[in-house]
């Protein structure tokens, strides 16, 4: 029986092509993910747990109102006072400047007064789904 060796050497490469494909697979998932798993619901229950201590939609509180944030220029609400940082940034918010904001503001925007962080990503992205719904986007 010479020819064991190799049926196995052949049976461990195409083990590991299927253990690279699987890899690449979760990979992609992973990565495609947040896209369509935000829940713009579940957010809305997030903003209100977490967020309406200082903001909400339509009244400037601790924070500045939130209806139309997705899209516009950071520091946009003409009759709230921002920050030096968040005023005269030139950010604009979407998807991609939300999520880095909300994981660290202040080292997102230097001398932003919000200090609040939500640590995990899905609750980044259906807070962020939620906001973009109420700003009609
Ligand atoms: C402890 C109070 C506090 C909490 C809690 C808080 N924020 Fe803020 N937020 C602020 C303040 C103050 C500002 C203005 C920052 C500045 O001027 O530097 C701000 C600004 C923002 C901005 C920028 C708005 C604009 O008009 O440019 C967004 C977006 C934002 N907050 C989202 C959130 C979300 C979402 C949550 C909940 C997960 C949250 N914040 C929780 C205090 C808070």
């Amino acid at each position: 029986m010479g020819g064991g060796a190799p049926v196995v050497a052949a049976a461990h490469i195409f083990y590991d092509r299927g253990h690279m494909r699987n890899l690449l697979i979760a990979a992609l998932v992973a990565s495609a993910l947040p896209a369509w798993a935000a829940d713009a619901s579940r957010g809305a229950t997030l903003y209100e747990e977490r967020c309406t201590g200082c903001h909400s939609l339509d009244a400037n509180r601790v924070g500045p109102k939130h209806r139309g944030v997705f899209g516009r220029k950071a520091g946009g609400v003409s009759d709230f006072r921002y920050s030096t940082g968040v005023g005269n940034s030139t950010v604009v918010w979407d998807e991609t400047t939300l999520d880095r904001w909300l994981t660290n503001p202040q080292g997102f925007i230097a001398g932003a007064r919000m200090g609040f962080r939500v640590g995990e990503a899905v609750d980044r992205g259906d807070l962020i789904a939620f906001l973009k719904r109420e700003s009609g986007k």
